[in-house]
């Protein structure tokens, strides 16, 4: 895969101060209440002002100029226009009108958070302490995992993104949801149908279940109106998840063991076991809101697509 990893989004928001001060709380780092790090990611989020919220870019990275060339291909192949000038290669998904970024990057490299073992029905490695998952612990979360994309031609995104640019398929109901790779993490774009474009949620790695469960309560303590969905566990991609909601109104995902994928083989023979349109939500947990599915705001974004329309 020449693609390795997914650097950044640029989003636009009505409101960029909320959405600074949102990104304050969450631990992200930032210098001009614009652009904002994480820990391991780097610069993960460009925000602008916009009249409705929606996702206006991503980034992402390849090992070197020749996969920039095959992509390029790729590109034309498909007849889709796009800019080769120093090093970044620059498109357009036609249905989400999302310009996707693609430069040469270094491969991302995480430090190993410290782990401890749990206690079980005999096994007890923890004696005669509390364990370390009981102490506060909110921080930032460790870097941008994913993001989920509501598309008006499902099938259109999802060929692109695929035929184009080179991403992978972990999972798939068609018409309704694919989860996407381009690193080894199981998805890192998920595609969704939607009346207009959108951004459903973006979602953040954590350490561990504690790490999530910190960082969600911290937020949520500020504003419980935040909860969105959760705590629970995913089926497909098996991780631990919890959502909230940021200010510009998309959901914000904070995540711990998600599946990696480092052998596709390995991935289609054994580990893409069959899967019903009953897991596409969760394995378990509370039952997944309605505003999932329909935004609550969804009036104001297609009020918003169709002025830029005329
Ligand atoms: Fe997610």
């Amino acid at each position: 895969m020449s693609l390795h990893r997914l650097q950044a989004i640029r989003i636009g928001v009505s409101d960029p101060t909320a959405q600074a001060a949102f990104y304050g709380e969450m631990g992200l780092t930032s210098n001009n209440g614009s652009l904002f790090d994480s820990p391991d990611g780097g610069t993960q989020i460009h925000v602008s002002e916009a009249p409705f919220r929606r996702l206006l870019g991503v980034d992402l990275g390849v090992d070197s100029e020749a996969d920039l060339a095959d992509i390029a291909g790729r590109l034309t192949a498909v007849g889709a226009p796009h800019t080769l000038i120093s090093n970044e290669l620059v498109c357009v998904e036609p249905h989400t009108h999302i310009e996707f970024r693609i430069r040469p990057l270094p491969r991302l490299e995480q430090s190993i958070p410290e782990a401890f073992a749990p206690n079980a029905p005999g096994s007890w490695p923890r004696r005669n302490r509390r364990s370390p998952g009981v102490f506060p612990g909110a921080r930032s979360p460790r870097r941008l995992g994913h993001i989920v994309v509501g598309t008006p031609s499902w099938r259109g995104t999802r060929d692109f993104l695929i035929d184009a640019l080179g991403f992978k398929v972990s999972d798939e109901f068609t018409d309704i949801i694919a989860f996407l790779r381009c690193t080894t993490d199981h998805h890192n774009i998920a595609i969704v149908g939607g009346e207009v474009p959108f951004l459903q949620h973006y979602s953040w790695e954590c350490d561990d279940v504690d790490h999530v469960g910190h960082l969600a309560t911290k937020l949520l303590t500020v504003d419980a109106d935040r909860h969105t969905w959760g705590f629970g566990r995913h089926f497909i991609g098996s991780n631990f998840m919890w959502y909230l909601r940021d200010p510009s109104g998309s959901f914000v995902e904070f995540y711990s063991d998600m599946d990696r994928i480092d052998d596709d083989a390995e991935w289609e023979s054994v580990g893409r076991t069959a899967v019903g349109l009953e897991n596409v939500g969760l394995a378990w947990g509370p039952r997944m809101p309605m505003e999932f599915i329909v935004p609550k705001d969804i009036d104001v974004l297609k009020s918003g697509w169709a002025s830029l329309d005329r």
